[in-house]
């Protein structure tokens, strides 16, 4: 098992455990993790499960590909840590990640 935390733009942190080879995204909805929306649910065309990552997991969370930038690069609150977390996989080397909401899901749907 993996664990990750979520912590909303309050501040508040709840931490999961999921088993590794699925993407962040999907480990936060089944988990019913309130922040992520998932709109397109892992197309990578809706935005709405935008996290922001500390730069000390950026390696183990991958690169990211073109498409996902181009999309990050159209929502009002990215940073340059900013990822869609339904292209995270959730991977061992994740484990005591913590991905962070910004204040709203904005769909680009
Ligand atoms: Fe829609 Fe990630 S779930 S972009």
């Amino acid at each position: 098992m993996v664990r990750v935390t979520f912590t909303d733009h309050l501040g508040s942190k709840v931490a999961i455990d999921h088993a590794p080879g699925c993407s962040v995204m999907e480990a936060a909805v089944e988990n019913e993790i309130s922040g992520i929306e998932a709109q397109c649910y892992g197309a990578a065309v809706c935005g709405t499960c935008h996290v922001y990552v500390e730069e000390r997991w950026f390696e183990a969370t991958g690169s990211k590909g073109e498409w996902e930038q181009a999309m990050l690069d159209a929502l009002p609150l990215a940073r340059p840590g900013s990822r869609l977390a339904c292209q995270i996989v959730l991977s061992d080397q994740l484990d005591g990640a913590e991905f962070e909401f910004p204040e709203r899901q904005e769909s680009l749907e």
